[in-house]
């Protein structure tokens, strides 16, 4: 079996947060984060720097990057920024890390960030050239690299460019992500076999939805065919509000249940992430959990009574 070491972001406070109804409070975003930190959770997606008026449950970005860098400043710690006004206060806010988002159809990147496909890529460049000159470091989003909820299947030729121009560009990592939750392994494979032809896999990344509950079955595909960057959110929170029909996100107990459980270290407790998800619950007011939950809570509360 493989001792390979997989390396998840955790998105719950930026993709997981974004689309809910309840008000979350700063102070419990960052409790939420603390959890994921004290979990073993080493990279976290912890919010968006994004116009209020899109999206108001990411309107605090400012003070969530500076409370984390006050409580956790080793902890690596990412925000989404559409544009040089979301990278300039990023950077004002003392963020690190960015990521910009460059969804592969039109319509997508109308809909999300009011770009089309040829802006939004030199919105996305530049973006990244910025962020290099200010020392931070960079991931891209390429969305819907497999389904367009408005246009149907993506090009896959269009995928492998936009990766390629990301990378060009200087991120360090790219993200490829299957908004909607559509893929399927054999997508996946294909994918991934194109983009490594001329990318380096180290640098690429996986974010899947659980829509269709093919997510482990998509991330097993996806550390086949030589990927150990995964995007994952605690509880499968998440759903992106521009993209309609995206379910939760991958839930990380299922990543990390399913790699540890085939031989890959993860150097996350799942424990850990049951608290997490249990806070995450009461602040939300409703059940979460990927597919393993009801498992994972029984072994733990076996453990924790033994
Ligand atoms: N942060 C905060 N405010 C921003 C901003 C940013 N990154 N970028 C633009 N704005 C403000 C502008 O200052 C302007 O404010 P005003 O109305 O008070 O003058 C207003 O937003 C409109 O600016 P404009 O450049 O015309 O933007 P737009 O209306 O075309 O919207 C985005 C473009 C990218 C700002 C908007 O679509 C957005 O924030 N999308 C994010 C969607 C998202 O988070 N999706 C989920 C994650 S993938
Ligand atoms: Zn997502």
């Amino acid at each position: 079996m493989s001792t390979d070491t997989l390396i998840i972001t955790d998105v719950a406070p930026r993709d997981g947060l974004q689309n809910q109804q309840v008000p979350v409070s700063t102070e419990a975003k960052l409790k939420l984060i603390q959890l994921l930190h004290e979990a073993g959770v080493a990279s976290i997606e912890a919010t968006s720097f994004v116009s209020p008026k899109a999206v108001p449950q990411m309107a605090d970005a400012a003070d969530v990057i500076a409370g984390v860098n006050r409580q956790h400043p080793e902890l690596r710690v990412s925000a989404l920024v559409p544009n040089q006004k979301g990278l300039e206060r990023a950077h004002a806010a003392g963020a690190r890390e960015v990521a910009v988002v460059l969804s592969a159809t039109q319509t997508m990147n109308e809909k999300n960030i009011n770009m089309d496909l040829a802006r939004a890529t030199a919105v996305c460049e530049e973006t990244l050239h910025a962020a290099h000159e200010l020392g931070l470091r960079t991931r891209a989003y390429v969305a819907v690299a497999f389904d367009c909820p408005f246009e149907g299947p993506t090009r896959l030729e269009t995928v492998v460019d936009l990766a390629e121009r990301m990378n060009r560009a200087g991120a360090q990592e790219i993200v490829i992500a299957d908004t909607i939750g559509s893929a399927s392994p054999g997508m996946v494979k294909s994918h991934f076999e194109a983009l490594g032809k001329t990318l380096p896999l180290h640098k690429l990344a996986a974010h899947f939805h659980d829509t269709r509950g093919m997510a482990s079955a998509n991330a097993w595909a996806a550390i086949q065919a030589g990927v150990r960057r995964f995007d994952a959110s605690v509880g499968g929170i998440g759903g992106c509000p521009f993209a309609p029909g995206a379910a939760g996100n991958a839930a990380t107990e299922d990543l990390v249940l399913m790699a540890e459980r085939s031989g890959f270290k993860t150097n996350i407790s799942i424990p850990g992430l049951l608290q997490a998800i249990d806070f995450a619950e009461a602040q939300l007011g409703k059940a979460l959990g990927g597919r393993s939950i009801a498992w994972l809570r029984r072994q733990h509360a076996k453990r924790s009574t033994l």
